[in-house]
């Protein structure tokens, strides 16, 4: 009976572990940030990717003209994750960016866009939470008092000397491609602003459904496989005794 008990404690046991591992791979994430938080940038100016991530090593790539690359930034190990970082970037740096663990789980993509002309807008790099107060800046490099036009799909939806744009309470009607003008300079290139639960609804993370789908199976199988085995342990215990009390019988 004693062996039993603890069999059935070790079972227990292991049993919880296997859940936490999967409960621990499950909330697995991996995210890219970048600093400065904005989708454009001016050439020759710093910028920095950092990949935070919970379930391993990961490695930041690009696509540019639907090709894959390793970008040519170095890198400082911060404690989890991975980083890519430019001292300078160019034109050619513009595309997409994303980092990737050695199992082939995805991070969000960061479209970044580099310009060589004097004017960027400043709007935000990940996708926005609705309801969410966004501000779009038009930032340019020399200094300026003219009227600034912010661009909503080509449409000016505010001329003002100011070089700020608010958004309060951002819902799916702001979603678009915005960008930005001065009136005696250039005009900034044109970034999405998309609500959160849309960018994953139109690029679901790659492989994330799957594992967890994966997961389901692997966790209910191991259950089966447990159940199974518990019940060929108490058989065998069953049966050992029976064959004693029958040793006792004739005994
Ligand atoms: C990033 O760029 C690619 C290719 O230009 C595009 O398909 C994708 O929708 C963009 N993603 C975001 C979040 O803007
Ligand atoms: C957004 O702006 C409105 C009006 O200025 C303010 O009442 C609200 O608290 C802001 N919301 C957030 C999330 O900051
Ligand atoms: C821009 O103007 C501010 C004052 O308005 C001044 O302090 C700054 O040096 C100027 N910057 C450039 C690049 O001219
Ligand atoms: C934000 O917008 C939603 C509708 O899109 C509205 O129901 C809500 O009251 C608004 N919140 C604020 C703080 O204006």
């Amino acid at each position: 009976m004693e062996v039993t008990a603890l069999c059935f404690k070790l079972l227990m046991l292991g049993f919880l572990l296997l859940e936490k591992t999967v409960q621990a791979h499950k909330s697995g994430t991996v995210v890219l940030r970048i600093i400065p938080n904005r989708q454009q940038h001016f050439e020759y100016e710093p910028v920095s990717f950092y990949c935070e991530s919970n379930i391993g090593s990961t490695q930041i790539k690009g696509i540019k003209n639907a090709k894959e690359f390793y970008p040519a930034c170095h890198s400082e190990k911060p404690p989890t994750g991975s980083s890519c970082m430019f001292d300078k970037v160019y034109a050619g740096d513009s595309g997409g960016y994303w980092c990737e663990t050695k199992q082939g789980e995805r991070s969000n993509t960061l479209n970044i866009s580099v310009t060589g002309g004097s004017v960027i807008l400043e709007s935000p790099a990940l996708p926005v939470f609705e309801g969410e107060n966004v501000t779009l800046r038009c930032i340019k490099k020399a200094n300026s008092s003219k009227l600034t036009h912010f661009y909503k799909n080509d449409f000016p939806v505010q001329i003002s000397p100011a070089e700020e744009m608010r958004i309060d309470n951002v819902s799916k009607s702001n979603e678009g491609l915005y960008s930005c003008s001065i009136s005696d300079g250039g005009t900034s290139p044109g970034s999405w602003l998309v609500l959160r639960g849309n960018s994953f609804n139109s690029t679901p993370p790659h492989g994330a459904p799957i594992s967890d789908d994966l997961n389901v199976l692997v966790v209910n199988l191991l259950r089966i496989a447990i159940i199974i085995f518990v019940v060929a342990v108490l058989l065998l215990i069953l049966s050992k005794s029976e064959i004693l009390v029958l040793k006792s019988c004739r005994a």
